[in-house]
């Protein structure tokens, strides 16, 4: 099984915090680290990293941003021959607040990210077979994700969406077109307009996005854990693993990838329990793309705790 990604890359600039800044003040930071990051990217590193064949079609501006990300892509196994450089606009970056409770605040500047359009992504459309995976998030244009997911539903590929960063008024069209989509709290109450705070709003939101034509939805729960429901009625919770937070970013990107990397032969269960504890590693460790674990890891993570 093959895995498209749609995906944006960004630069992160991780700034270690005590609390978040407060208007009109300046604020010495404990530390900075420069990292890969971008949530399409994060993901796709995600995937390889747990085995799976990965092409990422995305864009980066011709800059020294770019090149090394691109490098970095390159080094996880995944496949860049799509990814473009673009003429004008620069590669990605991110702006990163870390507090101590491994709490995040992400401001991203898109430039390259918003550039992608369909034209970049048929021709591995193209490619595609029955039964691959093509993963999108709101960090690409959604013109462009919407199009590539008609074109995907024709050649019966399954169609993912990480409907990140958080949006309201998202096309029904689009959601229709969706197989599995997997928010986080934040991004259902945008998408559903429920309040997706308890066990019973978290139910509610996920019924929501069923009605909405979408098949399958794992709502991710932070230290909760996540929640699972699909259009056969089945569903169920998933709590997290007891690991010390230290950077929460790339944790949801790490538990997409890793999910995806299992959904062909484990059980869905089995495949949330496993993407679980490879976002609770990824939440163990500073910075996204270097924060997301090999297979060999979460394997031996979960022999020591199951
Ligand atoms: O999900 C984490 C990612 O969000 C970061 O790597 C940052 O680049 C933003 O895209
Ligand atoms: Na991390």
């Amino acid at each position: 099984m093959t895995v498209v990604v749609i995906g944006s890359i960004n630069l992160d600039q991780l700034f270690s915090v005590n609390h978040a800044p407060k208007p009109g003040e300046t604020l010495i930071a404990d530390g900075l680290i420069e990292a890969a990051g971008g949530k399409g990217a994060n993901q796709a590193v995600a995937a390889a990293r747990n085995g799976m064949d990965v092409r990422f079609v995305g864009r980066v501006g011709d800059d020294g941003a770019g090149s090394g990300l691109r490098a970095g892509l390159d080094a996880a196994g995944v496949n860049t021959k799509h990814l473009l450089t673009d003429d004008t606009a620069p590669t990605g970056r991110a702006v990163i607040f870390v507090e101590p409770s491994g709490q995040n605040r992400i401001v991203v500047a898109s430039g390259a990210n918003a550039e992608v359009t369909l034209a970049d992504v048929q021709p591995l459309i193209n490619e595609m077979k029955q039964g691959d995976v093509l993963l999108a998030t709101f960090e690409s244009p959604l013109d462009t994700v919407e199009a590539a997911f008609k074109e995907a539903r024709k050649q019966g590929i399954t169609t993912v969406l990480n409907p990140a960063p958080a949006r309201t008024h998202v096309s029904q069209d689009l959601l229709k077109l969706t197989d599995i989509i997997i928010p986080n709290e934040g991004e259902a109450t945008a998408l559903t307009g429920i309040d997706t705070v308890d066990a019973a709003s978290t139910a509610e939101s996920a019924n929501a996005l069923l009605r909405s034509g979408v098949k399958r939805v794992i709502i991710t729960l932070a230290e909760n854990g996540s929640y699972y429901a699909d259009a056969n009625g089945d569903q169920f919770a998933t709590p997290a693993f007891n690991i010390k937070a230290v950077d929460s970013t790339g944790a949801g990107d790490t538990f997409i990838g890793a999910f995806l990397s299992r959904l062909g032969s484990d059980s869905v269960e089995d495949a949330i329990v496993y993407a679980t504890a490879a976002s609770g590693l990824a939440v163990s460790r500073q910075g996204g793309q270097p924060s997301i674990p090999q297979d060999s890891e979460v394997e031996k993570y979960l022999k020591e705790v199951l």
